[in-house]
């Protein structure tokens, strides 16, 4: 999967950098990308975008969907960025699970957008509509493990954006995370 990404960033980079049509980049852009390649982001990703990860299982759906796949719990995550850029995460969908099952996936447009302070950790803010694909039945056997496999994530985002605001666009598929920390907070239960 490593290959892939790195193809795809190499790709993304070349076509924005090189192809005419396409927005240049700002010149003080072009200045913070210059030393940076693109073996640094994958590196600064590979590290973990994705540092803890909280699901929030509502008491409703405890109550309407023990057993059932459904829809009304909600995640938080803390992303994080090891590159001396700016990052900024535009769009994220992802499966989530242990053992290579998917227990939680989502998909999210971010509005505000996220930015990841170069070197610092930023919120994702709540995520509804998470789809807790095994039930919650099903998941409490993981609850706990304390932990999540991040099995497939698909981002946008922008590289040395400042203040959230313009940056290198990058689309990246096929990320992966071991191991990431995860807290389940229940609603209904102190
Ligand atoms: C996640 O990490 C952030 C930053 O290190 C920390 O403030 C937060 O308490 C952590 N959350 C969980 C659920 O571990
Ligand atoms: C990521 O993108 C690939 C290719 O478009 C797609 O097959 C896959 O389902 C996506 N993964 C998620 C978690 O949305
Ligand atoms: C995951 O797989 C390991 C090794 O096969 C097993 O010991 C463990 O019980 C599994 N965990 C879950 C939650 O299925």
């Amino acid at each position: 999967m490593f290959a892939s990404v790195r193809v795809l960033v190499l790709l993304c980079l070349s076509l924005l950098l090189k192809v005419a049509g396409v927005p240049a980049p700002t010149t003080e852009v072009i200045g913070a990308l210059d030393g940076l390649s693109e073996d640094d982001i994958i590196d600064a990703l590979d590290l973990g975008l994705v540092q803890n990860i909280s699901v929030l299982i509502t008491l409703e759906s405890v109550l309407t969907n023990l057993m059932t796949r459904q829809r009304d719990n909600s995640i938080d995550f803390t992303a994080q960025n090891t590159l001396i850029l700016e990052m900024t995460l535009d769009t994220m969908s992802c499966s989530a699970g242990v053992n290579n099952t998917v227990f939680a996936s989502f998909s999210q447009t971010f509005d505000p957008p996220v930015v990841i302070p170069t070197l610092g950790t930023a919120d994702s803010g709540p995520i509804d509509n998470v789809d807790m694909v095994q039930g919650i039945l099903g998941t409490l056997s993981i609850i706990p493990l304390e932990e999540l496999d991040i099995l497939d994530m698909n981002i946008t985002i922008r590289v040395a954006s400042i203040g959230g605001v313009g940056g290198i666009p990058l689309a990246l598929n096929g990320l992966m995370q071991s191991d990431v920390p995860t807290k389940y907070i229940s609603s209904f239960v102190d």
